[in-house]
């Protein structure tokens, strides 16, 4: 396929809000009638990578006060406001950092959260490193899938990106061990920001091709406050599609569920597919059915919201469930978040809150 407009993706059919299945199932819609489906939940704000464009040694060093053990949500605490959310129609929970592995006793939690009624899917996004040695307890406690963060198969240009001269090898035996314990297939997330990791899509398109692992082409996004986006970083994920198209063609796939932030594609030859996640050219917060919780407690309504709503003290308050649903009821209901679709010279000066704290 060589005609830019037979690569765009299929757009999903409008839905009027008197047709949403939803008005008919569970849970609250926000004011723009998006119901809640999907938590993030991070369990420590702390990583051992310093990704340049996620946790800058510049700002995240020494001296960088990271939150405390009280101040972090207990797996007892964390499991209750899980339940809760699944309650109100959250079927999937991804569990982020921060590296979520680096949370002690990790598998416990999964095991907790893996136990509530009605949850259908349960995942992980982690920065492979310490992977390999916690893929099987992850498997065993009832993980289902894990994505992994990967931005080059250059050693140099990765060592450079993580800051803190981690190795390629090492990550990719970590996606081995996933693999190899049932946690596939596994999904790949590189972030490509222009002149830094761009010469690397095709590797990555072709290794994990063969390997038969799914990767997703992240834009750079202007999230948080301290990476010094621009952008000019941005590689469109049109034009990332076009430079993996002239290679090895493509055709675009149906999305897997409503609301799915990767736009997909597969080789026409059959041999697997790969995604991107388009959210700064292409918004996708029309069917945004997101919510993050931070390591603290703190709900956020978007990944670039300014403020999180504390469940924390309410939870140590001894409140009820029915009063911790009704607080979650009421912020749902009043979500407008779309900063996408809006993302404008204003939105961009206001201090967000950094990914590493809310989680991908
Ligand atoms: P699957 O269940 O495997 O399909 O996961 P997913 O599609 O939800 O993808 P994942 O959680 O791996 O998210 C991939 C990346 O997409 C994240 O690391 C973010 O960079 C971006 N992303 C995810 N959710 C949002 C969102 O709500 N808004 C924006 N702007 N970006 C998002
Ligand atoms: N833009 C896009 N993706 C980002 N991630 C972290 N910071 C950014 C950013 N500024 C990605 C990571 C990882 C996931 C948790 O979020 O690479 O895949
Ligand atoms: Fe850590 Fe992931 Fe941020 Fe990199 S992108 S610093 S691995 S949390
Ligand atoms: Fe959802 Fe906010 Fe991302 Fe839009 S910008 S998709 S509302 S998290």
């Amino acid at each position: 396929m060589s005609e830019d407009a037979e690569l765009t993706p299929p757009t999903a059919p409008s839905i009027r809000p008197a047709d949403r299945p939803e008005r008919r199932g569970r849970g609250t819609l926000d004011t723009l009638n998006r119901p809640l489906r999907d938590l993030r939940i991070s369990v420590t704000d702390r990583c051992n990578f310093r990704c340049t464009y996620c946790m800058p040694k510049e700002v995240f060093g020494r001296d960088f006060q990271f939150l405390a053990r009280t101040e972090i949500l207990t797996f007892e605490e964390l499991t209750r406001l899980a339940r809760i959310f699944v309650a109100h129609g959250v079927g999937k929970i991804r569990i982020t950092g921060g590296e979520p592995l680096l949370r002690h006793d990790l598998e416990k939690l999964i095991a907790m959260l893996a136990g509530i009624d009605g949850l259908k899917d349960l995942t992980l996004t982690t920065n492979g490193s310490l992977l390999k040695s916690k893929a099987r307890a992850l498997k065993r406690a009832g993980l289902q899938r894990v994505t992994v963060s990967l931005d080059s198969l250059d050693d140099d240009v990765f060592r450079a990106m993580n800051d803190v001269d981690f190795p390629v090898g090492r990550v990719l035996e970590g996606i081995e061990a996933a693999a190899e314990a049932g946690l596939g297939p596994v999904k790949v997330n590189m972030v490509v920001k222009k002149g830094v990791n761009d010469q690397s899509v095709l590797d990555m398109a072709r290794y994990f091709r063969e390997g038969g692992q799914t990767v997703r082409f992240i834009e750079y996004m202007d999230v948080g406050s301290s990476n010094g986006w621009r952008l000019d970083d941005v590689v469109p994920a049109a034009a990332i599609v076009r430079m993996i198209n002239a290679e090895m063609p493509l055709e675009p796939v149906d999305p897997d569920y409503r609301g799915e932030v990767a736009n997909r594609y597969r080789y026409v030859d059959g041999s697997g597919e790969i995604g991107v996640i388009a959210s700064v050219t292409q918004p996708f917060c029309g069917d945004c059915t997101r919510a993050r919780l931070s390591a603290d407690g703190k709900l956020f309504t978007c990944l670039f919201a300014t403020r999180g709503h504390d469940f924390r003290a309410p939870l140590r308050a001894g409140k009820t469930d029915e009063e911790i649903a009704e607080l979650l009821r009421s912020i749902w209901g009043a979500r407008e978040d779309r900063y996408s679709e809006l993302r404008s010279a204003a939105t961009t000066d206001l201090p967000k809150v950094e990914m590493s704290y809310i989680g991908g």
